[in-house]
């Protein structure tokens, strides 16, 4: 693989203690283009803008996908990457439905390797620092004609980040926008999917809520997920969550956190939740707790829940779940604990 070294480092001029999510990059970024029928010239190169034509078709018919991990540094300066082959699995299968070639499971992990070895002083050791590490890939070929583009360019970059929400979280059900149908491009992370989801956002941040929680496309009766997290309810003590089906994104985090619930003797029920069942639950007093679970928000706590001009507040509670399992996949992360799983990938360091 190529390597061109950033002649001078931008890390000095960062205030890692004040980092808006992603929207600072570290200093290096993986870059390797589709051309012909091939992935071709791997490399690292500095972080910069990319050149592409203004007809290139990602611009024009969103033919994009991306991914979301993140690497960790522990207290001895080792990093580590969680479950790295299931991002690189889900963006083939994202890109597989958007008629994107897939792209090489050698090439994903080299070009993360060289990229964190490069960049690995923006890792800060310290629970809550992380490295969060985006690949994407997009169409570029220059053609308007609407149709599967030819060429391709998949790119990893890196931002530092700390905390996803910096406050509460509180969600509103949408009964009249829908995120995703069913035979849609629901479960792939299809940035149109994202694009899609800032006009309902737009309407909730009005109404003083975080984010959408969006029901099923069919029906509005059922609870699907929620921004950029899959969604928890602890009703009693029984956890529950929507199976993944064409129309819910397959999350890492989430398949984790019912894991380790289900290893700690929790009971999980992975099934369609009802927005009624919810509400009454609220009503009766057995809903003890809703949270999201995602790469960037890691486990969220849910603080209120609106639905029908109503907002259904969530009060903390003691021995919470979502605390319990926060803590016991972030100790896993950052290398804390044991990882009875095998999660835990180490991003071996190699000096120069
Ligand atoms: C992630 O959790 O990685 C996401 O996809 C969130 C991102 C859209 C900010």
């Amino acid at each position: 693989m190529r390597i061109e070294r950033a002649t001078h480092s931008r890390i000095h001029e960062i205030d890692f203690d004040n980092l808006p999510f992603g929207e600072t990059f570290s200093d290096h970024m993986f870059v390797c283009d589709y051309i012909d029928g091939e992935w071709v010239d791997a490399r690292v190169i500095p972080y910069q803008p990319l050149q592409m034509d203004p007809s290139a078709s990602v611009l024009h018919y969103g033919q994009a996908v991306f991914e979301g991990m993140k690497a960790y540094k522990d207290e001895q300066g080792k990093v580590w990457l969680f479950r790295p082959e299931d991002n690189h699995a889900r963006i083939n299968k994202s890109s597989v439905r958007l008629a994107i070639p897939e792209f090489p499971k050698e090439f994903f992990m080299e070009g993360l390797n060289e990229l964190l070895n490069l960049d690995a002083d923006w890792i800060k050791p310290g629970i809550g620092n992380s490295l969060y590490v985006r690949p994407f890939v997009f169409a570029n070929q220059p053609a308007v004609s609407a149709a599967a583009s030819n060429q391709y360019q998949f790119i990893i970059i890196c931002a530092p980040v700390k905390a996803y929400y910096s406050g509460e979280v509180n969600v509103l059900v949408s009964e009249k926008f829908s995120r995703a149908a069913s035979g849609g491009v629901g479960y792939a992370k299809a940035a149109g999917n994202y694009a899609a989801s800032f006009y309902p956002a737009q309407l909730a941040n009005q109404q003083g809520y975080q984010q959408i929680i969006w029901t099923d496309a069919n029906t509005h009766e059922y609870l699907e997920e929620s921004g950029t997290m899959n969604v928890f309810f602890r009703i009693n003590d029984t956890l529950i969550t929507a199976p993944t089906t064409d129309t819910i994104l397959d999350g890492i985090t989430r398949k984790s956190v019912i894991q380790i619930a289900q290893d700690a003797g929790i009971t999980v029920e992975v099934r369609p939740v009802k927005v009624s069942e919810v509400i009454e639950a609220h009503k009766n007093g057995s809903l003890k707790e809703v949270f999201g679970a995602g790469t960037a928000v890691v486990v969220s706590p849910i603080s209120g829940i609106g639905y029908r001009g109503e907002k259904y507040s969530i009060a903390p509670v003691k021995d919470s779940y979502a605390k319990r399992l926060k803590d016991s996949i972030i100790n896993i992360q950052y290398n804390r604990s044991e990882d009875p799983y095998g999660w835990r990938k180490e991003v071996v360091l190699v000096t120069a």
